[in-house]
């Protein structure tokens, strides 16, 4: 069966070294290949020998800006990135040199080609440089953040495991995002969430790349959308009312017939169970144990 993944041969094709797991092209890639054709702006932190890059503007196409940050740049021949707009139809290929920790890097990036699309983070792995071009990326890339060589978060060679591990700050995004909504139940003004967050629509966490989809929209992604339709007790986030979980007519004869049947110590155990499912129900310790937590802490 021939292989059609366009990602994968345009890896094939290109001239100049890079490697990736066969799993990119599976998880990855299909993610990039969506916008193939488009004017898409394309950042890939860490150029090495120029192979990725080139594979980005061979897939992405004419249309396609694919601008490759490096704290070193490969010497290659700026005809060679001519020819394969001009000649082979690929993106156009612009070579920054910098570092992707500094602020200006981003800055000056922006104040020349406006919001990327996509930020692939493939630098120098620490934690550190992990979270300066994903803090960034969350803030202003459109569509897509992705980091890759996620081991680095469980390899001795890059400090880790460590409390502050990029993937610790993962988790800790994704549970302050569910945390929040918790929090807020109910309220649909009140922010859920930090404006930064609440772009990520969603965390796709694979073997060695976390890809982070954001969304365009003016709108925080907590915003609640409601419609005039009927509304229905059979949603499934309607909780039962109190009465009807704990007082329905049979479960209170059921009760009071088993209280009189039993001795006094299981009906002591018996009691103490019911109260104690009763205080779950309330859920009085989690809302205590929630709100103790400070909400803008990430960790
Ligand atoms: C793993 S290689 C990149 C491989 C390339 N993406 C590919 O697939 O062909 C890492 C590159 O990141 C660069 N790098 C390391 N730290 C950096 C930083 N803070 N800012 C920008 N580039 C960095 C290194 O110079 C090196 O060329």
């Amino acid at each position: 069966m021939t292989d059609v993944r366009p990602a994968k041969r345009a890896f094939l094709e290109s001239r100049f070294a890079a490697r990736k797991d066969l799993l990119y092209f599976e998880n990855v890639a299909k993610h990039i290949e969506h916008f193939a054709g488009s004017k898409v702006i394309v950042v890939e932190v860490g150029v090495a020998h120029g192979g990725s890059i080139e594979m980005l503007a061979r897939l992405l196409g004419s249309q396609a800006t694919i601008i490759g940050i490096d704290v070193r740049l490969p010497n290659i021949d700026l005809k060679f990135w001519d020819d394969l707009h001009h000649v082979e139809g690929a993106g156009k290929v612009f070579l920054i040199q910098g570092d992707s920790c500094l602020p200006s890097t981003w800055d000056a990036l922006r104040a020349q080609f406006g919001r990327p699309d996509i930020v692939i983070d493939d630098g120098g792995h620490t934690n550190h440089q992990q979270l300066a071009s994903m803090t960034w990326s969350i803030l202003h890339a459109r569509h897509l953040a992705i980091v890759e060589d996620i081991a680095a978060s469980w390899s001795q060679r890059f400090g880790n495991p460590h409390r502050y591990s990029f993937i610790n700050w993962i988790y800790g995004i994704y549970r302050h995002l569910n945390e929040s909504w918790v929090l807020n139940v109910g309220n649909t003004t009140a922010a859920r969430t930090s404006e930064a967050w609440s772009r990520i629509s969603s965390i796709e966490l694979f073997p060695n790349t976390v890809v982070i989809h954001l969304a365009d929209t003016e709108l925080p992604t907590w915003t609640v959308l409601q419609n005039n339709g009927e509304s229905s007790q059979q949603s499934g986030d309607v909780l039962p009312s109190f009465s009807s979980r704990f007082l329905s007519p049979s479960l209170v004869a059921n009760c009071l017939n088993r209280i009189q049947k039993v001795g006094s110590f299981q009906r002591c155990m018996w009691l103490a169970s019911v109260a104690l499912g009763y205080l779950r129900w309330l859920g009085n310790w989690r809302l205590g144990f929630f709100s103790s937590l400070n909400q803008t802490a990430i960790f």
